[in-house]
């Protein structure tokens, strides 16, 4: 009798480690399945009135924040400022309909290595001889989470140089290029 409750107890023993390793794995999945689910989003960047810049920026989220990977063509050489606006919206022509830019904590305009600045605040892009602006980074403050999501925001190329302190936007003077970021799974 004694033998069999010591049998009986190993193998409670036994059923509950089991019980407990089943759990963490569930865990595990559902956390990979979590990471999996979200995490890239596209702005189709259509020219605005009077001007040739048209490309992609494609942002995904990676290890530090969300990679930046753009691609323009038909744009004057030279340094080109570079945001997100507030308001995913290109109707009007001028890209104005966009807004300012993105900055859902009221800081000041600065460039993306700036201590406080807007969450829009991505720099330039310089474009070649050629037209073509290309470049692809990792931004740390980007998220697609929470009331600072790029979702549903405007993309703006400028026709001139962000000087990265002008208030509030650089003076990065008219808008060449317009886009809404839209998640795509
Ligand atoms: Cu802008
Ligand atoms: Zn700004």
């Amino acid at each position: 009798m004694k033998k069999t409750l010591t049998e009986f107890c190993w193998v409670l023993f036994a059923l509950s480690f089991a019980a407990i390793l089943g759990c963490a794995q569930q865990d595990t999945t559902d956390k990979e399945e979590g990471m999996a689910a979200v995490r890239k989003a596209v702005s189709e960047m259509t020219a605005t009135t009077g001007n040739n810049a048209s490309g992609t920026v494609t942002f995904t989220e990676v290890e530090g924040g969300i990679r930046v990977e753009a691609s323009f063509t038909g744009v004057a050489e030279g340094e080109h400022g570079f945001h997100i606006h507030e308001t995913g919206d290109c109707s009007s022509g001028d890209g104005k309909s966009a807004g300012g830019h993105w900055n859902p904590a009221g800081n000041p305009h600065a460039g993306p290595s700036g201590e406080m600045r807007h969450v829009g605040d991505l720099g330039n892009i310089s474009a070649n001889a050629a037209g073509d602006a290309v470049t692809d980074f990792v931004d740390p403050v980007l998220t697609f989470d929470g009331p600072n999501s790029i979702l549903g925001k405007g993309v703006i190329l400028h026709a001139n140089m962000d000087d990265l302190s002008s208030q509030p936007t650089g003076a990065a003077g008219a808008r060449i290029s317009c886009g809404v970021i839209e998640s795509v799974e």
